[in-house]
């Protein structure tokens, strides 16, 4: 496994690193990213029934060295958006309480599917908003309930919709801006940073997951600059 070895910035922005994120984050400088989401494992031991697993997703040991950094690396007065498993949200509530967020919101992501029917149809994921310090308001404040479509799950087993991502990235950062995602996975969070103007760091410790993340955002890039290539020549034509 490679991790990032030092590290001025400019060396991994817009990249997707291999490793263990608190290994990664430590080498990062504090207060140096604007945005963090992110999709932690739930700790729910999670097995698609194709037989793909999440690593970590069976202990909680991580969890707090991993928000001790995700707060160190993050600016002050800057937001943090975290998904969690609901049964599991004594552990991370404390999690990141330790690093010092404030819990400042609740996000319920609306699925018209059910990903599990037992007493109730499972029907939403959750995600809490975290502040370090006291961000400002947005002008335009989104809703705390979006509605998700099914992704398919093509490229992770738990992989979430670009556009669920999409509004959070749009209402906590600006263009040019840099998001990070410590848990990667197929890098929905990197896609999504990409296609609304923002600089992104993904870190994946799952070797097969970071292949998938690295050669999604080569097409997510390659995609964009054809638009734009396509773009410049109509301007060019006008
Ligand atoms: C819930 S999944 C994220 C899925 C992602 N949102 C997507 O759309 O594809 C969590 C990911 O974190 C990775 N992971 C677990 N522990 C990690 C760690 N300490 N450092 C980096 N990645 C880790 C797992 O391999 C898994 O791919």
């Amino acid at each position: 496994m490679t991790t990032a070895v030092q590290i001025r910035q400019s060396n991994y922005i817009d990249s997707i690193l291999h490793g263990d994120c608190i290994e990664v984050m430590r080498q990062m400088p504090v207060n140096s990213v604007d945005f963090i989401l992110s999709d932690p494992p739930y700790l729910v031991n999670y097995r698609d029934r194709t037989g793909r697993s999440i690593q970590n997703d069976n202990n909680d040991g991580w969890l707090k060295p991993a928000m001790k950094e995700a707060y160190r690396v993050l600016k002050q007065d800057r937001m943090a958006v975290m998904f969690y498993g609901w049964s599991k949200v004594d552990a991370f509530f404390a999690a990141w309480k330790d690093a010092g967020f404030h819990p400042v919101g609740h996000i319920v992501f609306r699925k018209d599917y059910a990903s599990k029917r037992r007493l109730v149809q499972y029907q939403h994921e959750q995600a809490y908003l975290l502040a370090k310090g006291k961000p400002p308001l947005p002008e335009n404040p989104i809703a705390d309930v979006i509605n998700i479509d099914y992704s398919g799950n093509k490229l992770h087993p738990t992989q979430k919709p670009i556009s669920a991502l999409v509004p959070l990235i749009r209402s906590f950062s600006l263009p040019g801006e840099v998001i990070l995602d410590p848990f990667t996975g197929s890098a929905s969070t990197c896609a999504a940073a990409l296609l609304t103007g923002r600089r992104y760091i993904g870190i994946e410790m799952d070797e097969m997951y970071f292949t998938q993340a690295r050669k999604r955002m080569e097409r997510v890039h390659a995609r964009i600059a054809v638009r734009r290539s396509v773009s410049l020549r109509h301007s060019s034509l006008r």
